[in-house]
């Protein structure tokens, strides 16, 4: 007999929950695994051996269906960058001491780039230890952004979000007679597949967004200006989206960075918005989608929650069969009718790297994506999660802030 540990890192979707159901479903039905543990705020819970008995909490199959849709990390984040052991062994010794003392044999670290560098790390430490404990990583992260991975589970649903509330905007914008733009920020970091995702609504004839701004294509002022007049003069409430990870002039975000030296981007929008007022002087408004668009799960997609829920349960069949150092990808066999496979990666080939969106998505002039691009997009936002619901409001699945702390 042995137990498993699963935790959450990294920035919340609205699927990494369905993926801790599908470590916790899945482990359930293994003879040999008796307690399933959930750390607390990622590996931070292994190093301070703070773990909860997840069967102890989620305890009847309502409680996995409203956990199922329930957005953000239902077990805390972490944003902690794991030191390389030669520089510092003793948080490795943590870990393996909180593992060890509770009889581990698995681990299931479920998060982005950064987060699967932990799973690098930790089991080449494991393994020169002569340690058995199994380290699988499961993907997630709305910026889609992960390497060799197909796409990455919380994507679908934030893709989802993002084109909905962009063609209401659009509904909403064109009410007036008289000319505006409104600019719609979207998350991302570095890569611009979230952004470009509100294309999806072009399969549906739509012409917004007019203007689609992506970190692949260097950004001009002078050009987005010349590209707003000539939409202006094509429609009369221009829809922009924008990438939260276009290069600005310093000083327009804040300047802070997380522990892996990430900027916290945030006010391209109106930083865009105030120059549109300035140079064209027409009305404009800026949005920005913020946190919504990654906790936003009723409107979730049910490709994605399935999807995600699916491949944390190969992540314990993965470490069952005696593998380690892994991370569970997607390969997609066909978009017609969409097809997905579950393979395994090498965490080093995952860890601190970023996927950017193909040159062939974007159009010729940068501002824009093309065509083509949206068969890739389209099965990812696919149907609809069923959703149990509470005077009218989808119920969540939480545990005590006590236990949280
Ligand atoms: O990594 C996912 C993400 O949501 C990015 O799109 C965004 O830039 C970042 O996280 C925000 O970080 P935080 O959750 O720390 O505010």
């Amino acid at each position: 007999m042995m137990n498993i540990a699963v935790a959450q890192s990294g920035g919340p979707t609205c699927a990494i929950n369905a993926s801790l159901v599908g470590v916790f479903r899945e482990s359930l039905k293994v003879a040999e695994i008796d307690a399933i543990f959930g750390s607390i705020n990622g590996i931070e819970g292994v190093i301070q051996n703070h773990l909860v008995d997840l069967k102890s909490i989620i305890l009847t199959n309502d409680d996995i269906e409203l956990l199922r849709q329930t957005p953000s990390t239902v077990l805390g984040s972490c944003r902690y960058k794991l030191p390389d052991s030669s520089e510092d062994e003793e948080v490795y010794r943590k870990i393996a001491d909180t593992l060890v003392q509770r009889n581990i044999g698995a681990f299931i670290y479920i998060g982005g780039n950064d987060s699967m560098d932990t799973v690098n790390k930790l089991s080449e430490y494991f393994r020169s230890e002569n340690l058995d404990i199994k380290v699988i990583g499961i993907p997630k992260t709305i910026d889609n952004d992960l390497c060799i991975t197909d796409h990455t589970p919380g994507f679908g649903s934030a893709a989802k979000y993002v084109a909905v509330t962009m063609n209401e905007i659009t509904r909403d914008s064109i009410v007036y007679s008289i000319p505006s733009v409104t600019i719609v920020e979207i998350m991302g970091r570095h890569a611009g597949w979230l952004t470009a995702s509100s294309a999806v609504l072009h399969a549906m004839g739509e012409t917004a967004p007019h203007l689609v701004y992506v970190p692949e294509v260097k950004f001009s002022i002078d050009s987005f200006l010349s590209d707003v007049r000539q939409e202006m003069a094509k429609h009369k409430a221009v829809i922009i989206a924008v990438s939260e990870g276009i290069e600005v002039p310093e000083g327009v975000q804040s300047g802070v960075v997380d522990n892996f030296g990430h900027k916290y981007l945030s006010g391209i929008g109106k930083y865009l918005e105030d120059i549109v007022r300035s140079e064209i002087g027409c009305k404009v408004r800026s949005i920005e989608l913020n946190v919504m668009q990654r906790c936003s799960s009723h409107l979730g997609s049910r490709t994605d929650i399935d999807e995600a829920e699916a491949i944390g349960s190969a992540g314990v069949r993965c470490a069952l069969e005696g593998h380690t150092g892994k991370v569970m990808v997607f390969r997609r066999v066909e978009n017609v009718p969409y097809t997905v496979k579950i393979e395994t990666a090498n965490a080093c080939e995952i860890a601190n790297r970023e996927k950017f969106l193909p040159k062939d998505f974007i159009n010729s002039a940068g501002n824009n994506i093309n065509n083509s691009a949206l068969d890739y997009f389209l099965p990812l936002i696919q149907g609809e999660p069923h959703l149990i619901t509470e005077n009218g409001i989808p119920k969540h699945f939480a545990i005590h802030e006590y236990v949280l702390k």
